[in-house]
C-alpha cells in the first residue's frame, strides 16, 4: 500500500480506496470535501478556498480527482476529458490541499459492480433530461467518495445548480450526515463561466461563447424590470444566443429553483439555465432571477 501512496509536499496523494479508507480512520478535526473531475480551473480552486475556510486550522481538506465514466453517456467526451495530472497536483499544493484523491476507475468500479444511486424528480428536467443516466452516475459515484472519504461537508458550485440541488436531495434522502456547501459560479473577466470544457473551444468558438452569459444576463435585466412571462423572457434570450451562429441551443428554461419544473411565470425563486453546443463542446451556466 504504501508505494502507491506518495506524499508530496504536505499533500498526500491517495490512489486506492483502502489507503483513503485508512486516512479517514486517522481523522482531523474536521474534513471537507471538493469533489471534481479535475482539469482544474479557477472555479475548483474557489471551492477550494472555500473548503479551507470551512476546514479551519485544525481540520483538512480533501480533492479528489475522478473522471467518471458512469455519468458520461456512450460516445461522450470521456475518452478525450483533460487529465493534466501534474498541473493538477501543482495546483492542490499550491491550494493547501491537505489529501488528493486520484483513483482509478478499476478501484472504484469492480467488474460485477450493480448499485447505483437515483434520483427521481429533480433529475426529470434541464441536464438530466438532455443526458439519460448522466445523475444517476455522478449520485453513485458522490455516495461512493462520501463513503470512502468520510468527510464532514462537501463543496460543490452553482454553475452545475441541478447537480448541487440533487447532491441536497441524495444528503437529505440518504441520511448522509455530511452538510452541503454551495459555491458561487467563477467567470472569466467575458463574463463565461470557468469550465474544463471550455479548452475544446476554437478560438472563434471562445470568442462568441461568453453570448452565454449576455443571454442570461438580459433575462435578469427584464426580470428586474418587472416581465413575468417566461416566454418573453426566454424568447429575448434566446435571440441573444441565436446572434451567435457557432452556437447551438440544447435547452433554455426557466424553472422554479428548487423544483426544477418548468414554470410560466415567473415566481419568487425562479432560476434560468442553459446548455449549448458550441461546436462538439457543449456548455451549461444559470443565473437566478
Ligand atoms: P467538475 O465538472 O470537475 O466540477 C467539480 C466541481 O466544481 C462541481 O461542484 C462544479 O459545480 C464546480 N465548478 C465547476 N465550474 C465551476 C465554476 N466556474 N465556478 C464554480 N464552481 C465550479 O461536477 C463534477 O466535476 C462531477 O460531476 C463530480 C461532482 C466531481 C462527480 O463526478
Amino acid at each position: 500500500m504504501e508505494s502507491r501512496c506518495a506524499i508530496i509536499a504536505t499533500v498526500h496523494v491517495v490512489q486506492t480506496v483502502a489507503a483513503a479508507i485508512a486516512l479517514a480512520r486517522n481523522g482531523a478535526e474536521r474534513r471537507i470535501l471538493v469533489p471534481t473531475m479535475g482539469a482544474l480551473h479557477r472555479g475548483h480552486l474557489e471551492l477550494i478556498r472555500i473548503a479551507r475556510t470551512a476546514a479551519g486550522k485544525e481540520g483538512e481538506v480533501a480533492v479528489s480527482i475522478f473522471v467518471n465514466p458512469l455519468q458520461f453517456a456512450a460516445g461522450g467526451d470521456f475518452e478525450k476529458y483533460p487529465r493534466p495530472e501534474t498541473g493538477d497536483e501543482e495546483l492542490c499544493r499550491g491550494a493547501g490541499v491537505d489529501i488528493l484523491f486520484r483513483p482509478s476507475a478499476d478501484e472504484m468500479y469492480t467488474n460485477d459492480f450493480s448499485v447505483a444511486v437515483e434520483e427521481n424528480s429533480l433529475s426529470s428536467t434541464l441536464e438530466g433530461k438532455s443526458r439519460p443516466g448522466h445523475f444517476r452516475g455522478v449520485c453513485t459515484v458522490v455516495a461512493k467518495l462520501f463513503h470512502v472519504l468520510a468527510p464532514d461537508a462537501a463543496v460543490f458550485g452553482e454553475k452545475d445548480f441541478q447537480q448541487l440541488a440533487i447532491i441536497r436531495r441524495m444528503v437529505r434522502d440518504l441520511n448522509f450526515r455530511i452538510e452541503i456547501i454551495g459555491a458561487p459560479t467563477v467567470r472569466e473577466t467575458d463574463g463565461l463561466a470557468c469550465s474544463s470544457r471550455n479548452q475544446y473551444l476554437s478560438p472563434t468558438e471562445r470568442q462568441q461563447a461568453p453570448v452565454l452569459r449576455a443571454a442570461l444576463l438580459e433575462a435578469a435585466r427584464l426580470a428586474g424590470g418587472g416581465e413575468r412571462s417566461a416566454a418573453a423572457i426566454i424568447d429575448a434570450a434566446r435571440k441573444i444566443i441565436n446572434g451567435s451562429p457557432l452556437a447551438r441551443i440544447d435547452y433554455l428554461e426557466l424553472v422554479n429553483a428548487e423544483t426544477l419544473a418548468p414554470i410560466e411565470a415567473l415566481e419568487e425563486n425562479s432560476l434560468i439555465a442553459v446548455a449549448a453546443f458550441f461546436g462538439q463542446t457543449r456548455l451549461i451556466d444559470n443565473i437566478r432571477l
